[in-house]
C-alpha cells in the first residue's frame, strides 16, 4: 500500500432523469462502485459523487407526456433511481441533482470564464423550427425519409437503415416528432465554445498515457476535426438561462458534467472536503470519470477543454466500458431482455449480478455479454459451490467443539499462499481487471476446497480423541475463507458482512490479510447464499416483456433506452393472429382531446359489439369533421387500456410512418359495423 494516503475523486455518468435503471446501466455503476470499494478497503480517501442529469429537452417533453412539471418528474425519477442504486449496494458518498443551485453557479462560472478569455462565438446559424409546438427542433427531434437510401421515419441526424449521416435540412418530407409538423427553417443566434483553439491541449492530454488505447485513438481522430460546439438552446427549454442572454439555455451536455463539479461541491459543504484541493489547476488529488463508450466525446474533448478554459484541472483519466447484451443480443422488450433494475430485485439477488460483472469485466472498452444460463451456472460454482462452501462444510465442527478456532493452523502453507495473493489482486482492482482478480481468488477456493475433501474433516469428527486435529483444519479452512470474503468484499459487501458476523469479528479492511484469526470464538454457521434457480430467471425475463403491442413513438424511446432494440422482428404464430378480431366500424363522432397533441377522440359504431370509445394517434393527418360517418377498421377485442384522458376500448388500424403520413385503412363501402375483417 502507498505510503501516503491518495485522494482521488470518482464518478459514473449522469443518469437522465426521463427513465428507470436498467441492466445495461448498471454494468457501470457497478464497475465504479467496485473500484471505490476498493480503494476504500485499502484506506486511500476515495470519494464518489453522482448526480441525475435532469436538463434537455427530451426530459421536458418527457414530463409534459407524464402531465407533470420538469421539476416533479425530476423529483420522482431522482427518488426511484437513488432507490435502485442504494438495493444494488452501490455506495455514493453524494448523489444530487444538476438542476441545483451548485450546478447553476459552476456552469455560469465556466461560461464566463471562458467567455472572459475569449473562448465564446456568436454566431447567427439556421435551424428547423415547429411552427406548431413553437420550439427549435434538436437533430434528434425531427423525422423524415433518409436522402441517400429512402428509408422512411429516420431520424435528423443519421439514418439507421443505411448509416448515412446528413443535417435534418436534407432529410426529404421532414416532419416534428413532438408535434407531427413540417418543420420550417429560421434564423437564431447562438453560442459557441471555440473548441478548435483547444487543440494543442487536447492533443497533449489525450497523449498523457493515462487513456485506455481505444479511446486515445478514437480522440486523435476527432482532434483532426474540430469544430465549435453549440452550447445554446432556445426557450422552450428545461435548464439554466444563459447570463446576458434572455431566452437562451445551456444546452444540458454542457451543464452536465460540471454536474460532478456540483454534486462534489455539495458534498464538500456538507462533510467539510476542502473543494478547491481537487479541482484547482495544480491539483494532486486525481480525477477519474467512468463512462460508457458513446459519450466518450463529450469527456474527452469538450469537458477538459472548457475545465482547462476555466483554469482548473483535467481529469486524470477517462475509463469507458462498452454495452451490455443480453444472451448474445442488444436488449429486447419483446424478449423481455430489457431488464430494469427493479425487476432485477424483484427476483434475484443483487449480489449474483454484482459477482458476475466481476467476473467478466476487464480494462477494455468492449462490449459486455449478460449470458442468463452462464450468469446463473458461474453464481452456483463460484460463490455458493466453492467460497460459501468452505465454511459450510467446517463452520459446524467450531461449533460442535466449543465454538473456538484453537491455536493451530493444520497447514499453515495453504493459508500463506492465500495471504501472498493479496498484493497480486489488489493490482488487478486498481487496474479494473476484475476477471483476473475474480480468478485468483477462485483459485484459492478451489485449493482450500480439494484440501477439506481430502482431509475430510466430517470422518475426522466422528472418530475419538481427534477434536484437535478437526479444529486445526477447520480453522485452516476458515483462515482462508476469511481471507477469500476480504479479497471479494469491494464485490459482494453483504457476504461480507454475514461472513463477519459469522467469524464473530470486525469489519475487514485490505491490511487484514497479514493476521490470523487463531483462538478466536466464532457464531454458529448459518446460510450465506442461496443459489439461483433458472427458474427465478424466467419470471424476470417474463415481468420484463413488454406487454404493450403499440410501438411508443421513437422520439421520446431514443434518450432514456438507447440500449434496446425494439424489435418487433419476433413472430407470432397463426392463432395468435387468429385470437385479434378485427371489425368494421362507423365513426359516428370525432373530436380533439383537450391538452392532447397527437389524439382524436372517436365514437364508433361497431354493430353487434355495441359503441366504443378509442383514442387515436392520427390528428397530424385528419380533422375531425372529415372522419364522421368513415369506415374503419378496429382491433375489437383488445383490452381496454386507461390512457390520461380517458379509457380507450379498441384500437384503429392504420398504416404509414407516422405524423401526417397516417392512412385508415377504409373497407369496401358495401361494409356494414361490426362485419368480421380478415
Ligand atoms: O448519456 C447519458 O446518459 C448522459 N446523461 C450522461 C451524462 S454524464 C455527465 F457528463 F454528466
Ligand atoms: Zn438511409
Amino acid at each position: 500500500m502507498s505510503e501516503q494516503v491518495r485522494k482521488i475523486l470518482v464518478t459514473s455518468a449522469l443518469p437522465y432523469a426521463n427513465g428507470p435503471i436498467h441492466l445495461g446501466h448498471l454494468l457501470e455503476y457497478i464497475q465504479t462502485d467496485i473500484w471505490v470499494r476498493f480503494q476504500k478497503l485499502r484506506g486511500e480517501q476515495c470519494l464518489y459523487v453522482c448526480a441525475d442529469d435532469a436538463h434537455g429537452t427530451a426530459i421536458m417533453l418527457k414530463a409534459e407526456e407524464n402531465g407533470v412539471t420538469p421539476e416533479q418528474q425530476i423529483a420522482t425519477v431522482k427518488a426511484d433511481h437513488e432507490r435502485d442504486f442504494a438495493d444494488f449496494q452501490i455506495r455514493f458518498d453524494n448523489y444530487y441533482s444538476t438542476h441545483s443551485p451548485e450546478n447553476r453557479a459552476f456552469s455560469e462560472m465556466i461560461f464566463q470564464r471562458n467567455k472572459d478569455a475569449g473562448y465564446i462565438l456568436e454566431k447567427e446559424i439556421t435551424q428547423l423550427y415547429d411552427p406548431e409546438k413553437g420550439m427549435f427542433l434538436s437533430d434528434r427531434f425531427v423525422r423524415g425519409t433518409c436522402p441517400k437510401c429512402g428509408a422512411t421515419d429516420q431520424y435528423g441526424d443519421n439514418c439507421e437503415v443505411c448509416g448515412a449521416t446528413y443535417s435534418p435540412s436534407d432529410l426529404i418530407d421532414p416532419y416534428s416528432a413532438v408535434s407531427g409538423a413540417t418543420p420550417v427553417e429560421k434564423q437564431t443566434i447562438q453560442l459557441f465554445f471555440d473548441l478548435p483553439r483547444f487543440e494543442p491541449l487536447l492533443r497533449e492530454w489525450t497523449r498523457s498515457g493515462s487513456l485506455q488505447e481505444g479511446v486515445a485513438n478514437k480522440l486523435q481522430e476527432w482532434i483532426e476535426d474540430l469544430q465549435p460546439w453549440d452550447i445554446s438552446r432556445e426557450a422552450p427549454y428545461f435548464g439554466f438561462e444563459i447570463p446576458g442572454y434572455p431566452g437562451k439555455y445551456f444546452y444540458v451536455w454542457l451543464d452536465a458534467p460540471i454536474g460532478y463539479m456540483a454534486s462534489f461541491k455539495n458534498l464538500c459543504d456538507r462533510e467539510g472536503w476542502d473543494f478547491d484541493e481537487y479541482w484547482k489547476a495544480d491539483s494532486d488529488a486525481e480525477l477519474y470519470h467512468f463512462i460508457g463508450k458513446d459519450i466518450i466525446n463529450f469527456h474527452g474533448l469538450f469537458w477538459p477543454a472548457m475545465l482547462d478554459g476555466a483554469g482548473l484541472r483535467k481529469p486524470t483519466a477517462i475509463f469507458s466500458h462498452g454495452f451490455v447484451t443480453v444472451n448474445g443480443a442488444k436488449m429486447s422488450k419483446s424478449r423481455g431482455t430489457f431488464i430494469k433494475a427493479r425487476t432485477y430485485l424483484d427476483h434475484l439477488n443483487p449480489e449474483y449480478l454484482r459477482y458476475y460483472f466481476a467476473a467478466k469485466l476487464n480494462s477494455r472498452v468492449d462490449d459486455f455479454d449478460l449470458n442468463l444460463e452462464d450468469f446463473a451456472q458461474r453464481v452456483n460454482t463460484d460463490l455458493v459451490g466453492k467460497v460459501v462452501n468452505i465454511a459450510s462444510r467446517t463452520g459446524n465442527f467450531v461449533a460442535k467443539f466449543g465454538g473456538n478456532l484453537g491455536p493451530d493452523l493444520d497447514n499453515p502453507l495453504l493459508v500463506r499462499e492465500a495471504q501472498e495473493a493479496a498484493e497480486r489482486i489488489a493490482t488487478f482492482y486498481e487496474q479494473r481487471e476484475f476477471s483476473k482478480a475474480m480468478r485468483e481468488i477462485m483459485t484459492l477456493a478451489d485449493h482450500a476446497n480439494v484440501y477439506i475433501a481430502e482431509k475430510a474433516p466430517w470422518t475426522l469428527a466422528k472418530e475419538e480423541g481427534r477434536d484437535k486435529e478437526v479444529l486445526a483444519v477447520c480453522a485452516t479452512a476458515l483462515n482462508v475463507f476469511r481471507l477469500l470474503v476480504l479479497y471479494l468484499k469491494p464485490v459482494l459487501p453483504e457476504l461480507a458482512a454475514r461472513a463477519e458476523a459469522f467469524l464473530n469479528i470486525a469489519p475487514l479492511t485490505w491490511a487484514d490479510h497479514q493476521q490470523l484469526l487463531l483462538e478466536h470464538d466464532i457464531n454458529k454457521f448459518s446460510a450465506m447464499m442461496a443459489r439461483v434457480d433458472m427458474a427465478q430467471i424466467e419470471s424476470m425475463l417474463n415481468d420484463s416483456k413488454d406487454t404493450h403491442t403499440r410501438a411508443e413513438p421513437k422520439a421520446q424511446a431514443a434518450t432514456s433506452d438507447a440500449a434496446a432494440d425494439d424489435d418487433s422482428a419476433d413472430t407470432i404464430t397463426l392463432d395468435d393472429f387468429l385470437k385479434v378480431k378485427l371489425r368494421v366500424a362507423r365513426v359516428s363522432r370525432a373530436a380533439h382531446v383537450d391538452g392532447a397533441d397527437k389524439l382524436l377522440q372517436l365514437t364508433l359504431d361497431v354493430g353487434e359489439w355495441g359503441e366504443r370509445n378509442v383514442f387515436a394517434g392520427i390528428k397530424a393527418k385528419y380533422r375531425p369533421e372529415e372522419l364522421e360517418g368513415r369506415l374503419v377498421v378496429l382491433v375489437a377485442n383488445l383490452a381496454p387500456r386507461k390512457m390520461k384522458f380517458g379509457l380507450s376500448e379498441g384500437m384503429v388500424l392504420a398504416a404509414g410512418p407516422g405524423g401526417e403520413d397516417i392512412f385508415l385503412l377504409a373497407p369496401d363501402s358495401g361494409a356494414q359495423p361490426g362485419m368480421e375483417v380478415r
